[in-house]
């Protein structure tokens, strides 16, 4: 960290060279949320105070970090991805125990949700271990500490917690026997993680960060992540990082919704278990574009969720049309997309097309393949809302995936302009 005077320029140059943070991804005033609450907390009066403050303290780079990451996770999140792993390493033979990695793997729903899935699949405790790494402190206490409200059950689908949690103060706790196969340890995807280097892992899950990093530094990661996986590993992304691995030599499992990938080289492992499955599509992010309009309500440690507002959209949404608008978000989050975008339809003919639902569908015809329906009902929201930033966004990286990379570009300067306005 040298240089600098502690512009809003600096800190955000100095955000991306520690953890990969692209301010276009996040919106610029997530960072300076970020930035004041830890302004707040040291008792400085200016940027340029804490510039200078982080320069000596060390620690304070951490807070810094603890306090700008997005932490949004849930109990299996994206459930197909947890079948896809469960049948790839069915299909490896058991000589030694598996090695898994969730990176990064936030307050810990994402390492207990493999380790549960394996549990439930017949594996033993002594088949696998999951290592988790996370560049937060805080998220790592979180997950260690594994209490977990609602914010971390979603889905219609509970059974798993009657089976492996216990009820407790504050939430649910899982098991032992599942806590036991997770370590958490201290790490930053960019950077060499000690133990994580000696061995490369049988699954590695790099899912919803890769959104967070711009073009060069995703192609760092998919490097890194690279030298981690096994030559015959399972890769599974995040719904919109989709498009990435097959730019940098994995084949898609062709396993609808799990978003996993084998090297282009190594045989897609569900592909050839079940010959004749459905043609890979590339599946965007039905996930909130980070930093933008979170789906529910904030949990304990999610310091943006429902932070921002979609932009432009000054009026909040009325109750009854909010009720399809949620029903149409819940479902899509759950990868039923007919029923979220006839959520969204029905939105629409009651109360006219809005920014939210026409963004919806467009993300519904996304998730299905249909880029150019997509690409059509994004660019509709954004004629309402020409701030929206999560059809911005999706749009962006629905040009990038498409090779549009100038209308990517400019889609990312909208974005970074947004940023600097002051929406939040
Ligand atoms: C949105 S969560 C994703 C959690 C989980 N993988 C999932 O998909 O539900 C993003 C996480 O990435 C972590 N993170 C951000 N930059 C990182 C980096 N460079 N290395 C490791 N973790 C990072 C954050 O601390 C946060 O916990």
């Amino acid at each position: 960290m040298t240089g600098g005077t502690g512009s809003a320029r600096d800190f955000e140059g100095l955000l991306q060279e520690m953890i990969g943070l692209s301010s276009a991804s996040v919106g610029a005033s997530v960072i300076r949320h970020a930035l004041a609450r830890r302004m707040a907390a040291c008792a400085l009066p200016d940027l340029h105070a804490y510039w200078a403050h982080l320069t000596e303290h060390r620690d304070e780079r951490q807070e810094l970090i603890d306090c700008v990451v997005v932490p949004e996770t849930w109990f299996f999140r994206d459930p197909e991805a947890f079948g896809a792993v469960t049948e790839h390493l069915r299909m490896r033979g058991r000589g030694r125990p598996f090695r898994l990695l969730s990176l990064p793997c936030s307050t810990g729903e994402e390492p207990y949700s493999v380790a549960m899935a394996l549990l439930d699949a017949g594996f033993a405790k002594e088949d696998f271990i999951v290592e988790a790494v996370d560049v937060s402190i805080r998220n790592l206490a979180y997950a260690q500490r594994a209490i977990y409200g609602r914010n971390s059950f979603r889905g219609a689908d509970l059974a798993f917690r009657d089976r492996h949690f216990e009820a407790c103060d504050g939430g649910f706790r899982p098991h032992d026997r599942v806590r036991h196969q997770v370590r958490f340890t201290h790490g930053n995807l960019l950077e060499p993680i000690g133990f994580a280097e000696r061995q490369p892992f049988d699954v590695v899950f790099c899912r919803n960060l890769l959104i967070y990093f711009d073009r060069e530094t995703q192609g760092r990661a998919m490097e890194r992540l690279g030298a981690l996986l096994a030559p015959d590993g399972l890769l599974l992304v995040g719904p919109g990082e989709s498009g990435l691995p097959s730019l940098h030599g994995y084949a898609s499992t062709r396993r609808p919704r799990a978003f996993a990938f084998t090297r282009a080289a190594a045989p897609a492992a569900a592909a050839e278990a079940k010959p004749g499955t459905l043609r890979a599509r590339r599946r965007p992010s039905l996930v909130p574009a980070p930093g933008l309009t979170a789906t529910r309500p904030p949990a304990p440690l999610k310091p943006f969720a429902r932070r921002m507002p979609p932009g432009g959209i000054a009026a909040p949404v009325p109750d009854a049309a909010g009720d399809d608008l949620a029903a149409a978000r819940d479902a899509a989050d759950a990868g039923r997309f007919g029923e979220a975008r006839r959520a969204a339809e029905r939105h629409a003919t009651r109360h006219g097309p809005s920014p939210e639902s026409l963004y919806v569908i467009g993300l519904t015809h996304d998730a299905e393949g249909d880029a150019a329906q997509a690409a059509g009902f994004y660019r509709k929201a954004l004629y309402l809302a020409p701030e929206h930033r999560e059809a911005l966004a999706h749009l962006r990286l629905l040009l990038q995936r498409q090779g549009d990379h100038a209308g990517a570009s400019a889609l990312a300067r909208r974005l970074a302009r947004l940023g600097g306005k002051g929406d939040a």
